[in-house]
């Protein structure tokens, strides 16, 4: 066999496992993860600063802000039709009934994630209230697209 060709082969392999392991990924379990993983300690950061309870630091709340705006359209595009129901998820079907408004729902927190980053810079006082405005878009979706309660 020629070099090229087991470079071929290999390469191919290569892809084809890539493929599989993209295939077998859980979407449910991606998205439980981008909230539980990234918003939550986010959020739960930002309004220990908000608060007072953790010192405010400029550059760390406009991080913390910044990461959370960065999920949304990473966490729109982990529902496909074929993840409905998952009994693993506490997505409601609503998602999918009405994923146009479930997009919006997505897109307000993009922008009011992305509101507080900017108001970082400004100061606590201000801060705190992109952060109030940015929890209300964690609610209004909650509220119609998943099923348990805010935590
Ligand atoms: C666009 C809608 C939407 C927005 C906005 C949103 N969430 Fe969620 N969130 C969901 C859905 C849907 C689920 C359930 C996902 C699943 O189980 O499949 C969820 C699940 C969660 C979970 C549970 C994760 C787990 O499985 O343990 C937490 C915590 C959470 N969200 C926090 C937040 C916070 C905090 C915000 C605001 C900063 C927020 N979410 C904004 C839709 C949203």
């Amino acid at each position: 066999m020629s070099f090229n060709r087991l470079m071929t082969m290999l390469i191919c392999s290569l892809v084809y496992t890539g493929l599989i392991t993209q295939a077998a990924a859980d979407p449910v379990e991606d998205r439980r993860a981008l909230m539980k993983k990234t918003v939550l300690p986010n959020t739960k950061l930002s309004g220990g600063m908000a608060q007072g309870k953790i010192p405010f630091d400029a550059a760390k709340a406009e991080a913390a802000a910044r990461a959370i705006a960065n999920v949304p359209k990473k966490f729109v595009k982990l529902f496909p039709e074929d993840s409905a129901g998952d009994p693993e998820s506490e997505a409601k079907d609503t998602v999918w009934s009405d994923m146009k408004g479930f997009l919006a729902a997505a897109d307000k927190l993009t922008v009011s994630a992305t509101a507080a980053a900017d108001a970082a810079a400004k100061g606590p006082e201000a801060f705190k209230g992109a952060f109030v405005k940015m929890t209300q878009s964690c609610k209004g979706c909650h509220e119609v697209y998943r099923l348990k309660k805010e935590q």
